[in-house]
């Protein structure tokens, strides 16, 4: 607090010396905030290395809605695709569980999976290539 009222008092008798009178006012934020802030925005974002999602596998999972649900790094109403990736299915097991899902795969999840028995074969098993991929 004192070197804040030194620091004023001292810029407003520089003003004071040029202009004369009602300084007051200003440059009592600019030294300390600068220094606060940068350290901080740095240090929290270490960051884990997330999967991108390839624009053919986006766009397959738009599609057949499973973006409302799924995100691949993280939990939303379902798992996250690099979590399901870990169980080591085959390809084929994800398709049948795509069109009849097992909740009780996932005891931790309060909604459980519609199946969804119209996505094409075609476009199920590319998405569980995908996924396997991301072991
Ligand atoms: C209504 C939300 C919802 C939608 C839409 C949805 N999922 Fe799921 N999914 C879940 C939930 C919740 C689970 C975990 C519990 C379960 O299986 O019911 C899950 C589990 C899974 C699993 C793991 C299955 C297992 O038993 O290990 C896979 C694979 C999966 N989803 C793929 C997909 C794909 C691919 C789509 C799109 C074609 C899709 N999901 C659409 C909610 C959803």
């Amino acid at each position: 607090m004192k070197k804040v009222t030194i620091v004023l008092s001292f810029a407003a008798l520089f003003i004071a010396a040029c202009s004369g009178g009602n300084t007051n006012t200003t440059s009592t934020e600019t030294p300390t905030t600068v220094d606060a802030t940068t350290p901080d925005a740095t240090a929290g974002e270490a960051t884990t290395a997330e999967v991108v999602v390839p624009a053919d596998i986006n766009e397959l999972l738009s599609k057949n809605t499973c973006l409302t649900c799924h995100n691949a790094n993280e939990k939303v109403v379902g798992p996250a695709y690099v979590e399901v990736a870990k169980r080591d299915y085959t390809p084929e097991q994800i398709v049948e569980l795509i069109y009849k899902p097992k909740p009780s795969n996932w005891p931790d999840y309060q909604t459980p999976m519609i199946g969804l028995p119209n996505v094409p074969k075609e476009e199920a098993l590319k998405i569980a290539n995908w996924i396997i991929s991301l072991k």
